[in-house]
């Protein structure tokens, strides 16, 4: 087995859709699967699999395949899912309430403990039975309940500002849905960036190109 600090994020990444996939499994009554039936379902190789596996000590057993329920619990104790990495939301609009009603109800090893807007017609309203606080509390909630992990839902114009106040009272992470580069400025913080519409401009691509070739 490799040492946590070994471990491509490669390999990292595909461990969600792993979780995924296996709860799908435990949903549907499934208690046990070969790697070769797993690679199946998820388009990979039964080795691609072992290996994903084995850098974590490898979960099956020779002969018998892998027990779903304990798979799933156990990739998701190493994606920490049962943790509760105190979280803030910066951003109450369309967005930030799909993320708060989409993303934090379910189990992620993040608990949402505060959400913040400028807007002031917004605050005191409920999201998920988290009141929208005006942001000018911003500085001192953070101090009062520490916390680690900060959501950004803002325009990218106000993200430098916002972004070097949550540095400065103690956020080391950012899920960042805004186009402004955190890492640039705070490269000692961690920053998972989302942006869908990368994910659309890279379907528009293959699509083009696929219907392109099917005219050749
Ligand atoms: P929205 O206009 O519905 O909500 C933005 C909210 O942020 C507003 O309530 C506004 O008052 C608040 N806000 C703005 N500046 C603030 C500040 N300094 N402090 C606290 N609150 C502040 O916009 P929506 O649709 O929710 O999008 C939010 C941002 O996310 C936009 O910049 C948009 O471009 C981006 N976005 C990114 C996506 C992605 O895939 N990464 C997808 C959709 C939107």
């Amino acid at each position: 087995m490799s040492g946590k600090e070994d471990i491509s994020i490669s390999v990292i990444k595909r461990l969600p859709r792993y979780y995924r996939f296996l709860q799908s499994l435990k949903e549907n009554g499934i208690v046990r699967i070969s790697s070769k039936e797993l690679a199946a379902r998820m388009g990979l190789t039964a080795s691609q699999i072992r290996h994903d596996f084995n850098c974590f000590g490898g979960f099956g057993q020779q002969g018998y395949g892998y027990n779903v329920p304990e798979l799933h619990s156990k990739i998701g104790e190493i994606l920490c899912v049962n943790t509760e990495i105190k979280t803030i939301l910066i951003g109450a609009g369309n967005l930030g309430k799909a993320v708060t009603n989409k993303i934090f109800s379910k189990k992620s090893g993040f608990k949402l403990i505060g959400i913040f807007d400028k807007n002031e017609a917004l605050c005191g309203n409920m999201i998920k039975g988290i009141p929208v606080r005006n942001i000018n509390y911003l500085e001192n909630f953070c101090i009062d309940n520490s916390p680690i992990c900060a959501v950004t839902c803002i325009p990218s114009t106000d993200m430098r500002e916002i972004t070097d106040l949550l540095v400065k009272v103690g956020i080391k992470s950012f899920w960042n849905f805004s186009t402004y580069d955190i890492a640039m400025e705070h490269p000692d913080v961690l920053v998972e960036n989302v942006h869908l519409t990368d994910s659309l401009l890279t379907l528009g691509y293959l699509t083009n190109t696929s219907l392109n070739e099917s005219e050749d």
